[in-house]
């Protein structure tokens, strides 16, 4: 484990810690224990500094931890899991898996991180990903067709995270095209697909999941549009652990059953939470904008959009919904 994580370990319990304690157990001074106390400080964890008694968080950390994911996983999903490496720091969990798919990676193999430093979001967005708040979550898998099969996955697997929310006791979360999830028309996950040609006809996936936990309140401003986190919609206090067990149980097994079935097992969960169905919406596509009815989706995952009697398929873009005036 890096010695950043090393000290986050040391002060997870929210008890104050001095300086020189800390230091003696890293094996580095004081002055080094400052910096990374800064480090992590301006990454919005909150980490108090008083004179005369050390470092304390302001409130204790559920760090993530392999063996309470895996303990909490049934045995089927853990026989599916080919590798989970839980890190401290990493640039992209995409893109440490798609480094691994190059490098002999297979499926099942699965990377979650306390923090991303360039964490990658849809369109080319940056996904803001403070310390030890939220779940940002890669899964690798090798589909043995070409991309062009694929097309329905984003929105099986928005389908399979809803699942694994429910199982929580998210009702109120819904599906909103092609892969976000949302709680009252506010963004609680995305997901990101990432993938490259095996050189046999098969391809490389990399399945990229943020799921906002316990979002700290100073990174909304760099938030976009509106966000939510799973502890504001349950209302109550989580394990992060056991938020990506249940994630990794539900993605396993759907992944697989979207390589044997398509998207035709998710059709009727994505028709039922549908955010938008019904609703007046704008689609950014390839430059430009079209505005419509949000009609549903079709078998192949197009998004429908209604206008002036006429129903045209979409496959790509980016919706936001109108509001009337
Ligand atoms: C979106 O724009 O809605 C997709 C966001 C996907 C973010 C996740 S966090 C884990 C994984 N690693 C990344 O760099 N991105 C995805």
């Amino acid at each position: 484990m890096s010695l950043r994580g090393q000290l986050l370990q040391l002060l997870a319990d929210g008890r104050f810690y001095s300086g020189d304690e800390l230091g003696r157990t890293l094996g580095i001074s004081r002055s080094a224990v400052w910096k990374h106390i800064q480090f992590l400080q301006a990454r919005q964890l909150d980490i108090y500094a008083v004179r005369g008694r050390g470092y304390r968080l302001a409130q204790p950390l559920d760090l993530l931890s392999r063996q309470l994911i895996i303990k909490n996983m049934d045995h089927e999903a853990v026989a599916r899991l080919a590798r989970l490496d839980v890190l401290t720091e990493v640039d992209s969990t995409n893109a440490f898996l798609m480094a691994r798919a190059r490098n002999g990676g297979v499926s099942g193999e699965v990377c979650v991180a306390e923090y991303q430093s360039a964490g990658r979001g849809r369109l080319g967005r940056a996904w803001v990903s403070p310390f030890a708040r939220n779940v940002y979550l890669s899964l690798l898998w090798q589909f043995p067709c070409g991309a062009e099969a694929l097309g329905g996955l984003g929105l099986a697997i928005g389908v399979s995270i809803l699942r694994a929310i429910q199982a929580l006791g998210g009702q109120a979360v819904r599906l909103k095209w092609p892969n976000d999830l949302v709680c009252e028309d506010r963004k609680l996950a995305g997901v990101l697909l990432e993938m490259n040609m095996d050189g046999t006809g098969g391809c490389n996936v990399v399945i990229g999941v943020g799921l906002n936990v316990r979002m700290p309140a100073p990174v909304s401003g760099l938030i976009d549009q509106p966000w939510t986190d799973l502890e504001q919609v349950l209302g109550r206090p989580l394990s992060r652990n056991q938020v990506v067990a249940g994630l990794l149980q539900h993605m396993l097994h759907d992944v697989a059953q979207f390589q044997a079935h398509g998207l035709q097992p998710f059709m009727d969960d994505w028709r039922r939470y549908d955010n938008l169905l019904g609703r007046p919406v704008s689609l950014s596509t390839l430059g430009e904008s079209v505005s419509g009815i949000a009609c549903g989706i079709d078998e192949q995952g197009a998004l429908l959009l209604g206008h002036n009697g006429r129903t045209q398929r979409y496959l790509a873009g980016d919706v936001s919904v109108r509001v009337s005036v």
